[in-house]
């Protein structure tokens, strides 16, 4: 069944939460500290979602794969964050993150094509994305998507830990006409 990608509505909060969950549980088991991975609530995390989406984090754009009426993935875009980087040039993806049962079927494809359309369209000029060292799968489907390391190497302190964070960066094509974000 196809996957369509549409902006996050309040109604997804569940969905994302529990997506968010199951997916740091599973990817992050053996690398972020037990105690930590088990301490995510999923009421917590739907409360935080809910508003995010309804818009007390505006700047930001989040954006959920939906596979049949069922959302299947999220991703989480806005203004990277980045101290090193002059601010308004780069955008990032904070959170791509698709459904176990529903991985390596496009979802994530999509969802990244979406968020990195959509900051093109506000005018970034190339995108970025933090990802554990350790997360291997995750680093290469980043390279299948035309992301590769661009240096910049820090610390996640998740849960009292120090695990190496590893940036990929892809340019976003600024030769197109830009469209009026609206
Ligand atoms: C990483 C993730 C977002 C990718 O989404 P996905 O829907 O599973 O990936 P897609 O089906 O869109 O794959 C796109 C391409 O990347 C490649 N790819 C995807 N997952 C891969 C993996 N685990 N290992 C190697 N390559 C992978 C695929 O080969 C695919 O290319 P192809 O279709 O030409 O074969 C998803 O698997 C996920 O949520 N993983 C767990 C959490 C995570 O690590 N998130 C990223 C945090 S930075």
């Amino acid at each position: 069944m196809n996957v369509t990608v549409r902006p996050a509505r309040s109604s997804d909060a569940a969905a994302i939460a529990l997506i968010h969950r199951v997916t740091w549980r599973l990817a992050y088991r053996g690398v972020l500290p037990d105690e930590y991975l088990a301490k995510m609530r999923h009421d917590v995390l739907m409360e935080r979602w809910r508003e995010l989406i309804a818009g007390r984090g505006a700047r930001d754009s989040v954006w959920v794969a939906d596979r049949g009426g069922e959302v299947v993935g999220f991703a989480q875009s806005g203004p990277s964050t980045a101290t090193d980087l002059e601010p308004g040039f780069a955008g990032e993806v904070y959170m791509l993150y698709v459904h176990p049962a529903h991985q390596r079927q496009g979802a994530g494809r999509r969802l990244l094509a979406e968020a990195l359309e959509h900051l093109q369209i506000r005018g970034f000029l190339w995108v970025v994305i933090g990802v554990l060292e350790a997360n291997a799968p995750a680093r290469a489907f980043y390279r299948r998507v035309g992301f590769l390391p661009d240096g910049f190497r820090w610390f996640d302190r998740s849960g009292g830990g120090r695990h190496v964070v590893v940036r990929y960066a892809k340019a976003l094509n600024s030769l197109l006409p830009a469209r009026d974000p609206a």
